[in-house]
């Protein structure tokens, strides 16, 4: 049978860069020893007070359609504390609940872009950024965030990137893979670019609660930003909620219409006892928040203490998030050959940083997620691959 031309765009190296977790999840489920760091997936529990509110809400009947929008009592929550955060003053409307981080992206992505267009994405980056932008008919127009300068964007990288063609700029702050954060006074030369060129600007912010030092700031509550603004985020990462799959945009009220409308077609709304847990997780004063990007923190440091003590390999110090990057250049190996070996003789699972861009070549993306203890032992085995190529 025949497929679609669609298919072939949302195929590819994103789709692919997965193969290497896939096969270390089949070894550890044939009980192979294999510490799994390959998945953006935490390996924290969602905090109890979220399931109980899930649980009640299924015994008190929610269970039912609800607003293609979402939730009203959670756009409501979200925008608050958008307003808050941002000095931005919107409301609900401006708020639609999607499924995931993910779906709000590749939604607010067709709502803004043709065919024929560009969208300017700072790469290395998010593995699906390249298929969610190929799938509306855009092209990526990726901007180096070069190793050598710790993965740190430049707006003049950004501004000489513009063309005529030029609708968006995707902005990952803080980032997968690299644990860098957009300072600033970067943030505020993107936007005056913005400004300048009528672009929008999509900021994905899924891991800003799990900043480690500094506090998060978003380019929507720059001046004349907030029309031009989608922010992406989701409880995923913030909260260990990955598999709820609640999401969400903050943008236009124009937008938020265009999203309805998209919401009906391809998802009509996302389950309401997720929604209401969700209302808790972003209401309660839950421990479990800092304690979870206390102990990321402490994983961070721990990693990066054991593997710089190792002659030849270069770790970048994440600012944020769940990930850092490790360059495996000395080994000559490519970062493909490396992750095969470390998982094939040392069961260790990592991702090859080439999946994320050509300024990522040569690095493995280590994910922060397990125990401190387990997290010391994929070191000493890295550092044992690593070692067993230089000889
Ligand atoms: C940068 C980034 N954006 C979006 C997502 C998707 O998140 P969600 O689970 O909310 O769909 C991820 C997941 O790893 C991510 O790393």
């Amino acid at each position: 049978m025949k497929y679609s031309k669609f298919t072939e765009k949302i195929g590819g190296e994103g789709a692919e860069a997965w193969n290497i977790h896939n096969r270390a999840v089949i070894k550890a489920e044939q009980g192979e020893d294999v510490i799994l760091l390959s998945m953006g997936d935490p390996d924290f529990d969602t905090p109890r007070p979220v399931i109980e509110s899930a649980v009640n809400a299924l015994r008190e009947g929610h269970t039912h359609y609800t607003e293609f929008t979402g939730e009203t009592a959670l756009r409501k929550v979200i925008a608050a504390q958008h307003s808050q955060e941002t000095g931005c003053q919107i409301d609900e409307e401006n708020v639609v609940i999607l499924s995931g981080a993910q779906c709000a992206l590749y939604c607010a992505m067709h709502c803004i872009v043709d065919a024929g267009d560009e969208v300017i994405v700072p790469e290395p980056a998010y593995v699906t950024y390249e298929a969610v932008i190929s799938a509306t008919g855009a092209k990526k127009v990726g901007v180096s965030m070069p190793a050598e300068e710790g993965f740190s964007l430049s707006a003049k990288a950004i501004r000489d990137a513009v063309t005529d063609k030029t609708r968006a700029i995707l902005l990952n702050t803080p980032h997968n893979p690299t644990g860098s954060v957009i300072s600033y006074e970067c943030l505020k030369e993107i936007a005056e670019i913005a400004i300048e060129y009528d672009l929008w600007v999509v900021s994905d912010e899924v891991y800003a609660s799990l900043m480690f030092d500094k506090r998060h700031c978003s380019i929507a509550g720059f001046d004349g930003m907030q029309e031009r603004t989608i922010v992406i985020n989701s409880v995923s990462k913030s909260h260990a909620m990955t598999g709820w799959r609640v999401g969400w945009t903050i943008g236009p009220k124009e937008l938020s219409d265009h999203l309805a409308n998209m919401s009906t077609c391809m998802l009509y709304g996302c389950p309401t006892f997720s929604q209401l847990a969700v209302v808790t997780a972003l209401t309660e004063e839950l421990d479990e928040l800092e304690t979870m990007r206390l102990e990321y923190k402490a994983r961070r440091d721990t990693v990066f203490e054991e593997l710089s003590q190792v002659e030849g390999l270069v770790c970048h110090l994440p600012e944020a998030g769940m990930f850092m990057m490790v360059d495996i250049r000395k080994t000559g190996l490519s970062a493909e050959q490396f992750a095969t070996k470390l998982l094939d003789e040392y069961g260790v699972s990592v991702l090859a940083g080439d999946a994320f861009g050509p300024s990522a070549s040569g690095h493995i993306r280590l994910g922060l997620i397990a125990h401190q203890d387990v997290m010391r032992d994929a070191c000493g085995r890295i550092k044992q691959c690593f070692e067993s190529l230089l000889q």
